[in-house]
């Protein structure tokens, strides 16, 4: 961001800056691990304020900040969303509505899940009907019962004496609140619906906002992206990766008398009002193992649109397609775009290669990549070794894209964004010669949401690796709090590993915060010296690979932190106790 900002662009400088800061401010930040067998109500009120922000028609319950909106006669929540970046009156509004839904939610909590005094407060304050009110404080009762119950040990005992255990959904907690309680008998999604309708209809802003941010930054659209979908992320959202795939493509799923979505219609391009564009789906093994059908639908939707008969600058698929047949390419060869591992296989491995040090060069990521998920699938072919092929489709990727469905896993939480998002975004790096654009969405905020990849590594160090909130909360666990923090950081190293996308400033804040100040680091080695030891080695590591920059003086202090972390390890005898 500019340091000299002339005078006609502060006003909107500001609302951008604090547009940042309620973005920060409002995200479910994990507060430690989860301890099986206890119940964690730690955030609970910022649970109920974001499972309160959405609409669920099928039971229902209406957003309360749209209730709050409503009542104060203001213009819908989510336009206040949308223009309270630029108007003063609209960011004023904004924070007027979800103070009300804090302070609903504070006395709700406080009055011991009593409806009355919320519902009493709402209708007093903004005048929301009694009815809507009672109805998103039951749906919050239930939740905030199910955070304070946790049946895990003795479900777990059941299980082992062979006993029954109820069945219970897996998905995010904001996405489906009827994963609570937890210690149930996690059942997933049938395969066959997906996407489900609502999932659809809701990938129709995500993939608007997509091409919409892409369109803004190249003064075009993208012609082709690369696209990651793992299992757990479309069993928990019933299929939105899958529905913004076909969305992109320009078809929807065709449902038949069962409901089963076996087939796609063509979406006409009069309607569509934008071009089709080509994709290279990279699924995960669990994906390939759990979505057999969805897998043939996305083929079968490639083919389809490679077929038709519309002009290249409206349909890439057909574009790429035929001039990959018209220098030699058999038709199905060139339409060849759903890859995942060889049978039986899992995984790009790219995460081992980068946290244990097994690369030189940035290519030999993006190579292994390519050489464990190169097996295409589709049309009966079950799991082909397509090497060419993908990397023909990869050397076309302008955009790199993946959707984050949860407020609790992030791509500084485990080490398989980057191995998949980050693998991927390599590996098209070496092949187009040019890095792509790497976009993730938020399909859990009340408004669509896509950032690029640099976004969301800076808002997620801000909110989780240098928040205190965050850090203070894992320490509370002592070893495993420690050794969290260390993924954190090797978890954003990986990220300057695949994707360059990490500021210099990461890596100085960080060193900062946990190697350089005396007492943080006594605390990380009194419960942890092995992960303090890694996470010292990583900053050493990352300013050895080039990712940052650090003064003379910072490397100093960080080389004697690792000695001494060496010195306490061998001085501590056989790391037994590890
Ligand atoms: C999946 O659900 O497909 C998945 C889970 C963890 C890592 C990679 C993929
Ligand atoms: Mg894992």
């Amino acid at each position: 961001m500019p340091h000299e900002i002339p005078p006609e662009q502060r006003d909107s400088y500001v609302f951008q800056l604090h547009e940042q800061l309620l973005d920060m401010e409002q995200r479910l930040i994990p507060m430690g691990l989860h301890v099986f067998g206890e119940a964690n109500q730690s955030h609970a009120a910022d649970a109920l304020r974001m499972i309160s922000a959405f609409d669920r028609p099928e039971i229902g319950v209406r957003s309360l900040p749209g209730l709050i909106a409503e009542g104060l006669g203001l213009p819908e929540y989510p336009v206040l969303l949308r223009e309270s970046s630029n108007s003063e009156d609209r960011l004023d509004q904004r924070l007027r509505v979800e103070g009300l839904v804090r302070e609903a939610v504070d006395i709700f909590l406080a009055g011991g899940l009593a409806a009355g005094p919320a519902v009493e407060f709402l209708a007093r304050t903004a005048n929301v009907g009694e009815p809507e009110s009672n109805s998103v404080f039951a749906l919050l009762g239930q939740v905030a019962d199910g955070l304070s119950r946790n049946q895990e040990v003795d479900s777990l005992m059941r299980a082992l004496r062979g006993e029954y255990i109820e069945p219970g959904p897996g998905a995010d907690i904001v996405q489906n609140p009827e994963i609570l309680p937890t210690g149930r008998n996690t059942h997933a999604v049938n395969p066959y619906v997906i996407p489900s309708v609502a999932a659809f209809r809701k990938s129709e802003a995500i993939v608007a906002a997509l091409l919409q941010r892409s369109l803004g930054e190249r003064g075009r659209y993208p012609e082709t992206i690369g696209m990651v979908l793992w299992g757990m992320d479309n069993i928990k959202t019933q299929g939105e990766g899958v529905a913004q795939a076909l969305l992109l493509m320009g078809v929807e799923p065709r449902r038949d008398t069962l409901n089963r979505v076996t087939d796609v219609d063509v979406i006409p391009l009069e309607r569509l009002a934008r071009p089709r564009i080509d994709l290279v789906l990279t699924v995960s093994g669990i994906f390939r193992d759990l979505f057999g059908t969805s897998v043939e639908v996305l083929d079968k939707a490639i083919r389809r649109v490679a077929a038709l008969d519309e002009p290249d600058n409206l349909n890439f698929i057909r574009k790429h397609v035929y001039g990959d047949q018209l220098r030699g390419s058999a038709f199905e060869d060139a339409a060849t775009r759903v890859f995942s591992n060889a049978p039986g296989t899992y995984g790009a491995n790219v995460n081992f290669m980068v946290t244990d040090g097994q690369w030189e060069s940035a290519e030999e990521i993006g190579d292994l990549f390519i050489t464990r998920k190169c097996f295409a699938f589709g049309r009966g072919l079950d799991g082909n070794r397509s090497r060419e092929l993908m990397e023909r489709a990869l050397s076309r990727v302008e955009v790199t894209y993946q959707n984050i469905d949860s407020a609790e896993v992030g791509v500084t939480d485990v080490d398989h964004y980057f191995e998949y998002l980050g693998g991927m975004t390599q590996a098209v790096e070496a092949r187009s010669g040019c890095r792509p654009d790497v976009y993730l969405s938020d399909s859990l905020s009340t408004e669509p949401r896509i950032r690029s990849l640099s976004e969301v590594v800076r808002l997620e160090t801000r909110t989780k690796t240098l928040n205190p909130k965050w850090y203070e909360g894992m320490l509370n666990h002592g070893f495993s709090g420690v050794a969290e923090i260390e993924h954190h950081v090797t978890n954003t190293f990986g990220w300057s590993a695949t994707a360059g996308a990490v500021d210099e400033w990461i890596y100085d804040e960080i060193a900062g915060r946990y190697i350089l100040d005396a007492a943080m680091l006594q605390r990380l080695r009194s419960m942890n010296p092995y992960a303090a030891r890694s996470l010292t080695a990583r900053l050493i590591e990352a300013q050895g690979r080039g990712f940052w920059a650090p003064d003379a003086g910072v490397m100093d202090q960080l080389h004697d932190a690792l000695g001494t972390l060496e010195d306490q390890i061998e001085s501590a005898g056989t790391g037994a106790e590890r």
